[in-house]
């Protein structure tokens, strides 16, 4: 790309003699033409190079593309280790504290929060920690599980997860609960199922046999059952060693939660517009309405159907015909997984009444004045009314009022565009945060939202809603 650019400055030259004239634009032809061929939606089926050779390649690069990465984290966040004091996930982990994102120079979060958008765009003083966060190797793309999910799979299934181009960028102690707690809407008698263990096809018969209904059981076993993807089948267009079964459901939706892996949303072209993203929690679906961040779609069982059959191939269908696409039947498969997906339940919140808001006498007082914050002077509640925090609506936040358009690690940062109202119950238990990863805690959720929505909340303000999230 780069080199591109230069070509181009350098055709736009003076040039005095003819024939050089005639030279340039022939170049100018060629570039234009080269710029044709990038502009499809198609990726390319028949593969030239020899799947060793594509391998030897990449496997070569990845050190580089993973510096890049991480170069671009440490350039926008305080990736520091520094868990809050007594507050933990729901299995124990322990939640990290404090804002990450940088402050540009010079500026302080509550300077910002008293300038206009206008002003940020144009002095760009918009933190880098709030602009779109591009994936790992955002022109590659494609599904990344983090290491320590790679070798729990591989420990019990013998399956590898591992990408010879590509390692999961994020530091380990952003991430949720792993294995994360699994409730059961059915059983909130029994609390956390989970045992302590990742649900995969070799426990997940012994651990709910007893528990759920054979068509629940089936259902499971089909979100536990590897099926072909992109980076993951038996074709010689993969990005696994050895050719592979392909990848679960719960791969991602750990235990009916999340990892946290990411991938790119496969809704949008070209490839540099496509959002990052984060892997939601399925805790909850039972109760909203819209599903995916962008797509909107309308039921769990849509969204089951449409996860195998588009975003395993990247909205491609042409490619997923060559890579062996697993058709499920939507009578019987689609319905199954999906009645097993809505009875994965938020975790308990024990300072919520029936109506999902503070018992008086179990919070603190800086807890309830973080609650009247988000439901008055913060406005949080127009978008997220309890009990669970969500509007099940898609809000268009105008990011792009706060920055100008620009290329982060290959990725076009503009503005989002209608984003999912993700619940916010259980959410301690789900970094990192928005729909594409760019926020690690929930103080830098706090920061975000005051300023897109200008609601100035004061520095004791913010700290009393963060102390509210974390009782959700
Ligand atoms: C890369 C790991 C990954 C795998 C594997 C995966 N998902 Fe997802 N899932 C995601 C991501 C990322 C999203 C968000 C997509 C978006 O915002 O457009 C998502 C969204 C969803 C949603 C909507 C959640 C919401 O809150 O809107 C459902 C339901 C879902 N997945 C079910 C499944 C099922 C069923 C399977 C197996 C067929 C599956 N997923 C496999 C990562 C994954
Ligand atoms: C205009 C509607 C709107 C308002 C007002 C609003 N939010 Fe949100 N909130 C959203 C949307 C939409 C998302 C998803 C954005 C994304 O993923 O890119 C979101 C996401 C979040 C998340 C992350 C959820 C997740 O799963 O990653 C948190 C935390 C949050 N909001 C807290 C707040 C707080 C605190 C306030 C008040 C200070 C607030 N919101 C005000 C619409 C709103």
């Amino acid at each position: 790309m780069m080199k591109r650019d230069q070509e181009r400055q350098r055709s736009w030259a003076p040039a005095s003699v003819l024939g050089a004239t005639i030279v340039v634009f022939a170049f100018e032809l060629l570039l234009t033409s080269a710029v044709a061929q990038t502009a499809t939606s198609y990726a390319p089926v028949a593969i030239k190079d020899s799947f060793q050779d594509t391998m030897v390649r990449m496997a070569a690069a990845k050190k580089q593309v993973m510096q890049r990465a991480t170069d671009l984290l440490n350039e926008r966040y305080d990736l520091t280790d520094r868990p809050a004091k007594a507050v933990t996930m729901s299995r124990g982990k322990p939640v990290q504290s404090g804002v990450r994102v940088k402050l540009p120079s010079g500026v302080t979060w509550d300077a910002l929060a008293t300038m206009t958008a206008q002003e940020i765009r144009e002095r760009d003083l918009f933190p880098r920690g709030f602009l779109p966060l591009p994936h790992p190797n955002h022109a590659e793309g494609g599904m990344v599980f983090p290491q320590h999910h790679i070798d729990e799979i591989k420990r019990q299934e013998a399956r590898d997860l591992t990408r010879f181009d590509l390692d999961y960028d994020l530091p380990k102690h952003f991430l949720p609960d792993y294995p994360p707690a699994i409730y059961l809407t059915t059983r909130p008698d029994l609390g956390d199922v989970s045992q302590g263990k990742v649900v995969t096809i070799d426990n997940f018969y012994e651990l709910f046999n007893g528990i759920l209904n054979p068509k629940q059981i089936e259902g499971l076993r089909l979100l536990v059952t590897p099926f072909p993807q992109q980076q993951y089948n038996q074709t010689e267009d993969r990005r696994s060693a050895r050719p592979h079964r392909g990848v679960t459901c719960l791969d991602c939706h750990v235990n009916g939660h999340t990892n946290a892996a990411t991938h790119l949303v496969g809704d949008i072209r070209p490839q540099e517009f496509r959002h990052g993203l984060d892997t939601p929690t399925l805790r909850g679906v039972n109760i909203q309405r819209l599903f995916g961040s962008q797509r909107a779609l309308k039921t769990v069982e849509d969204f089951t159907e449409f996860e195998q059959r588009a975003a395993y191939f990247d909205g491609d269908h042409v490619i997923a015909a060559k890579k062996g696409v697993n058709v499920l039947d939507r009578g019987s498969q689609v319905h199954f997984m999906a009645e097993m997906e809505e009875l994965f339940d938020f975790p308990p919140a024990p300072k919520l009444d029936i109506f999902g808001k503070l018992r008086r006498d179990a919070a603190t007082e800086s807890e309830l004045r973080g609650q009247d914050v988000f439901f008055s002077k913060g406005r949080c509640a127009e978008c997220h009314p309890a009990p669970y925090y969500t509007d099940n609506l898609m809000h268009n936040l105008q990011t792009e009022r706060f920055f100008r358009p620009q290329m982060v690690n290959g990725r076009m940062a503009v503005g989002d565009g209608p984003i999912k109202t993700f619940p916010l119950r259980g959410i301690k238990d789900s970094p990192p945060y928005l729909h594409d990863r760019r926020l690690l805690t929930l103080e830098d959720t706090v920061e975000f939202f005051n300023m897109i929505t200008e609601v100035k909340l004061t520095e004791q303000e913010k700290k009393d809603v963060v102390a509210f999230l974390r009782c959700l």
